[in-house]
């Protein structure tokens, strides 16, 4: 009211100077308007990418969350591997090991049916960790074992061999080949003079233990290799001169394979610099947080 009445005296330089002011707040006002708008709209898509990401992750943390207070091992984990995962490796063992698909799922179902085997190992593995909800289980190790079965080796090297859950179940192959008039033995190459103390009853009788470094070892290695596994000191580095010490000894149509092809390209590049075929299998644990290895191959080009 009292505005209207001293409008008309009001210069026009201070009337022009307030409708500027009244323009420059209206302005700001929806600078911050929008400014509240990007924002609300950045939080929106920032949430809505965290939940795709989620999709793929939640279920893994709930079960990081679960393992974390249970009383199970800290390393060389044991899990299954998917019924999904369990297909894909019959494919690899057929291709590797020059089997039919159907040989190879029953190598693989031969193992996970080894109820003295799986006793054995549990028993050992319970006696042997200070952990106490250690379930055994195979993961790749099916893969070995198919491997084994289809390859029927004479001469079976295994680096790096811990407790010898791996080699009980390379040996369980190679009792099941003998039986099949194939035999054949199981050599477990480990640092530790502890390790292998798994390998006992029927096992021992188709393998032993070589102690010290797997590479002064393979330089005394007295036969030809059929079969190579490589599970030791996982530098690509070591890797790569454990494959090139093991490369004299193999025999001929020999397979080869590698536990660090999920992180190297080590046995890729020695089947390629020997003429060899190269297959990578990729790990789907089952029911456990941990993303999983493989099972790198080196095999004869066969064409
Ligand atoms: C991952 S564990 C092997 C697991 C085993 N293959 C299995 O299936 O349960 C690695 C083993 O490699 C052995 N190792 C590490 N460096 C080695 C080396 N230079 N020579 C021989 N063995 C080695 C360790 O003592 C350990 O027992």
């Amino acid at each position: 009211m009292l505005l209207d009445l001293i409008k008309p005296f009001v210069p026009k330089p201070i009337k022009s100077a307030i409708r500027r002011r009244r323009q420059e707040r209206r302005d700001a006002r929806l600078r911050q308007t929008a400014l509240e708008q990007a924002e609300r709209e950045e939080r929106e898509r920032l949430a809505a990418r965290r939940k795709i990401a989620d999709y793929y992750f939640a279920k893994k943390l709930q079960m990081v969350e679960e393992w974390i207070v249970r009383d199970t091992e800290n390393s060389n984990f044991y899990y299954d591997l998917t019924d999904l995962n369990k297909h894909q490796l019959a494919h690899f063992v057929s291709v590797v090991g020059n089997v039919t698909v159907e040989d190879a799922v029953g190598y693989i179902g031969e193992l996970a049916a080894d109820q003295p085997l799986f006793s054995h190992l549990q028993a050992g593995v319970t006696a042997s960790y200070p952990q106490k909800e250690i379930v055994v289980a195979y993961g790749r190790r099916l893969g070995w074992y198919a491997l084994a079965r289809a390859l029927k080796p004479k001469v079976l090297v295994e680096t790096g061999v811990d407790h010898g859950v791996g080699a009980c179940v390379l040996c369980a192959a190679l009792l099941r080949n003998f039986a099949e008039g194939r035999p054949g033995r199981y050599f477990g190459l480990d640092l530790n003079p502890s390790a292998g103390r798994l390998l006992t009853g029927p096992y021992a009788t188709v393998g032993e233990m070589i102690y010290g470094d797997s590479i002064e070892s393979l330089g005394k290695f007295p036969h030809a290799i059929d079969l190579f596994i490589n599970d030791s000191d996982h530098s690509e580095d070591f890797e790569s001169r454990e494959y090139e010490a093991m490369a004299p000894l193999l025999a001929p149509g020999a397979t080869v394979l590698g536990d660090n092809s999920h992180t190297t390209d080590a046995l890729g590049r020695f089947a390629r610099s020997h003429g060899m075929n190269f297959l990578f299998f990729r790990e789907q644990p089952k029911a456990h947080w941990y993303f999983g290895a493989g099972i790198g191959a080196a095999y004869p080009a066969r064409r």
